[in-house]
C-alpha cells in the first residue's frame, strides 16, 4: 500500500480544476466550474467541478467523486494506478519499496521500455538483408518511400518467425507475462507457450506526444488477411486516445489538420510535405480524438474514403469535431481512393490544391441534400429545404447560421426569412427535445446508480433517506463525523437497513479512528467508482440543505432507529401471523 501521507500529498498537490480542465473544457459557474461530461455524451452541461470540496459529479449521468477517482474513470486505472499517474503529473517519486509494485499490473514505464526494444528490435530487422530484404523492397518500391521517411517514421519488419522477438526480449529480461500484456506475443491456449504476435508484417510504431512507443500496427505485404494487426488496449494504451503520427503532427498543427484512414495515407502525406496529417488507429474517431484535435488545432480536413464506410465515418467526424469547436472541412478526392493514391497518381501540388479547395462541412451537406433532391419538383425541394433547416438549426453560432441560411437561400431559391423562421422553429424544438431528454436522463442515472450501488434502497425508502442524511452529514462535518465515531452520539452499523448504508458508516467510522484520521483519499481504495458517484450524489444533496447541523444529524438517527424498530416490529408481526396461520393448518388438517 502506498503510505497514506503520500497519497494526501499527491491529491493535494494535484489541483482538481486543473486536472480536470485537461481533460474536459470547464466554464466557471458561480464557484463552481461546467462542462461537458466526459463519461457520457450530453449537449448542456450537466459536469460540475466543486474546487471547495476538491470533487466532481455529474448530474446526467452520476458519475462523481475526487480527483483520483476521476483519472480512474478517465484513464481507465484502478486506484493504485491512478495515483502513480496523479504522483507523475505533480512530480512526486513514490518510493520504490511502497509503490505496491507486485499488487498492480505492469507499469507503464515498463511497457514503453518495453516497446522502444521491440522497435528497435523490427528496425534492425528491415535493415538487416538477410530477414529485412523483402520488406524494404516492399516499402520502397511498392509503396513509394524513401530512406528518410522510413527512418523517420522507425518502420520495422517481424520476420516470419514464431519466436525470433520472443527469445530476444526474454535476453532483455522480459516476462511472459509483460510481454503477453503488452501485445507483442500471444500465447497459445492449447500449450501454454507465447509466440510472437506480429510475423511477416511491416510495422509501423504509434508514439505518443512525449516520444513513448504506445503501441505497434503490422500491415502484409501481400492480399493475406488480415491486412493489419494492431495492438489492443493495454495498460499504457487505448486506441481511442491516440493520433498515429501526432508527435510529428502537433508541431505543423496551428493553422489546420488533415485527418486520414490509414497509416499509409499519413506516410505519403508526410513525405510529401503535408506533416500536419494524422490518422485514428483502425477506428471511426471518438470524442476524445476529437478533444485532442481541438487542443492543437483550429481547423481539421477530413480526406475520408470515398466509399460508403468512409463517408459514414466522415459524417460521425463532422459531427464530433463541430461538437468539440473545431472548424470541420472535407476533401473530395477525384480519381483516387484515398490520399496516398491521390498524390501518387496526380502529385504533391495537385493535392495543395484541393486542400485548399475543400468545402466548409456546411457545404459538403447542402451538396448532398441537392444531389438527393431534384428541386425543380415542389414536394422534392420542399423536402430538401426541410432537411437543409436540419442541418443549419444543428450549429450553435449564430454567424455560422445566418451564413449558411444565406447560402442555402441562394442555392434552393427561396427568401432568408423564410429559412430563418424554420430554423428556429426547429431549433426550438430542438432545445425542448435536449432539455427533457436530459432531465429523463437524470432520473434514470440516479435511478441506476440507486438499483445497482443501493439495492435495498427501493425496500426502504425512509430508512435510506435518513441512512443519506446521515452519511451526507458525516462526510461534510469533521466534527460530526467524529462524534459517532467516537460514540458520543449513538449509532451502530446495526442500526442501517441497507447494505450499501451499512458498508459505508463502517468505512467514515473505521477511517476516522484510524492513526492517520479520515480522508477522503483513502475512499476510493474501499468504493468502486460507482459506488464514489453515489457517495459524491449524496454529499451534494446534503450541501443543498440550508440547514445542517448536530441537531439535523440526531433527528436522522432517531428516524433511522424508528424505521429499524418498525420493521422489527414487522417482523414479530409477521412472525406471530405465519405462526398463526400454519396453526389454523394443523387445525385444518387434522379435521379435514
Ligand atoms: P494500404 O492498404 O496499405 O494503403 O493501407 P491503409 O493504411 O490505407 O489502409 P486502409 O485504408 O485499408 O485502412 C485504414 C486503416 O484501418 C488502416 O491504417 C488500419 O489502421 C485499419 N485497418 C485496415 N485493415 C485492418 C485490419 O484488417 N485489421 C485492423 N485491426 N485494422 C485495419
Ligand atoms: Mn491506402
Amino acid at each position: 500500500m502506498i503510505p497514506r501521507e503520500i497519497i494526501d500529498e499527491i491529491v493535494y498537490r494535484n489541483d482538481i480544476e486543473h486536472v480536470i480542465g485537461s481533460y474536459v473544457t470547464l466554464k466557471r459557474a458561480g464557484s463552481n466550474l461546467n462542462g461537458l461530461c466526459p463519461f457520457h455524451s450530453e449537449k448542456t452541461p450537466s459536469f460540475t467541478v466543486f474546487p471547495a470540496t476538491k470533487s466532481f459529479y455529474c448530474f446526467g449521468c452520476g458519475a462523481g467523486g475526487d480527483v483520483i477517482t476521476f483519472v480512474m474513470r478517465a484513464e481507465n486505472l484502478d486506484y493504485a494506478d491512478a495515483i502513480h499517474n496523479l504522483a507523475q503529473r505533480a512530480g512526486i517519486t513514490i518510493p520504490e519499496d511502497e509503490t505496491g509494485a507486485g499488487e498492480r499490473t505492469i507499469p507503464r514505464k515498463r511497457i514503453y521500455e518495453m516497446n522502444l526494444a521491440a522497435a528497435k528490435f523490427f528496425r534492425d530487422c528491415l535493415f538487416n538483408p538477410e530477414y529485412g530484404s523483402e520488406a524494404m523492397k516492399y516499402l520502397a518500391e511498392e509503396r513509394g518511400l524513401g530512406m528518410t521517411t522510413i527512418k523517420r517514421f522507425g518502420l520495422g519488419f517481424s520476420p516470419n518467425n514464431a519466436w525470433m522477438l520472443t527469445n530476444h526480449m526474454h535476453s532483455l529480461g522480459y516476462t511472459d507475462e509483460e510481454l503477453v500484456t503488452g501485445f507483442l506475443c500471444g500465447k497459445s491456449k492449447k500449450t501454454g507457450k507465447t509466440y510472437d504476435y506480429y510475423r511477416n508484417r511491416v510495422i509501423f510504431p504509434i508514439i505518443d506526444t512525449l516520444g513513448n512507443i504506445v503501441a505497434f500496427g503490422g500491415r502484409v505485404m501481400d492480399d493475406s488477411k488480415p491486412k493489419y494487426l494492431n495492438t489492443s488496449d493495454t495498460p499504457a494504451f487505448k486506441k481511442s486516445r491516440h493520433l498515429f503520427a501526432l508527435n510529428f503532427a502537433k508541431n505543423h498543427a496551428a493553422e489546420q489538420m488533415i485527418l486520414c484512414e490509414g497509416y499509409m495515407d499519413v506516410i505519403a502525406l508526410h513525405a510529401a510535405g503535408f506533416e500536419n496529417a494524422v490518422a485514428t488507429l483502425g477506428t471511426a474517431i471518438t470524442s476524445e480524438q476529437a478533444r485532442i484535435f481541438a487542443k492543437y488545432t483550429k481547423k481539421v480536413i477530413i480526406t475520408y474514403d470515398s466509399d460508403s464506410a468512409g463517408q459514414t465515418a466522415a459524417d460521425k467526424a463532422m459531427r464530433l469535431l463541430g461538437e468539440a469547436g473545431v472548424d470541420v472541412r472535407v476533401l473530395k478526392l477525384s480519381g483516387a481512393k484515398d490520399p496516398d493514391e491521390y498524390i501518387k497518381k496526380y502529385g504533391k501540388d495537385a493535392f495543395r490544391q484541393i486542400v485548399g479547395e475543400s468545402k466548409s462541412g456546411f457545404d459538403y451537406k447542402l451538396d448532398k441534400v441537392l444531389a438527393a433532391h431534384d428541386i425543380s419538383i415542389a414536394e422534392e425541394k420542399i423536402k430538401a429545404a426541410n432537411e437543409v433547416c436540419a442541418i443549419i438549426a444543428g450549429y450553435h453560432s449564430g454567424v455560422e447560421r445566418e451564413i449558411y441560411i444565406l447560402s442555402a437561400a441562394k442555392a434552393l431559391g427561396l427568401s432568408r426569412e423564410v429559412l430563418l423562421t424554420d430554423v428556429e422553429r426547429i431549433r426550438r424544438r430542438m432545445k425542448r427535445d435536449a432539455d427533457a431528454k436530459q432531465s429523463r436522463d437524470a432520473v434514470m442515472a440516479a435511478k441506476n446508480l440507486d438499483n445497482h450501488v443501493n439495492r435495498d434502497a427501493a425496500k426502504h425508502i425512509r430508512a435510506n433517506a435518513a441512512e443519506e442524511a446521515v452519511i451526507g452529514l458525516m462526510l461534510i462535518y469533521d466534527e460530526l463525523r467524529a462524534e459517532v465515531a467516537n460514540g458520543v452520539l449513538d449509532l451502530s452499523a446495526d442500526d442501517f437497513m441497507t447494505e450499501f448504508g451499512r458498508k459505508v458508516f463502517v468505512a467514515l467510522c473505521e477511517l476516522e479512528r484510524s492513526e492517520h484520521g479520515f480522508s477522503k483519499a483513502m475512499l476510493g481504495a474501499l468504493f468502486s467508482v460507482d459506488e464514489m458517484g453515489k457517495l459524491e450524489q449524496i454529499e451534494q444533496n446534503r450541501r443543498k440543505y440550508t440547514k445542517n447541523d448536530r441537531e439535523v444529524l440526531v433527528e436522522c438517527i432517531r428516524n433511522l432507529k424508528e424505521e429499524k424498530n418498525k420493521s422489527e416490529n414487522q417482523d414479530d408481526i409477521n412472525f406471530w401471523l405465519n405462526s398463526k396461520r400454519s396453526k389454523a393448518r394443523e387445525i385444518k388438517n387434522k379435521n379435514g
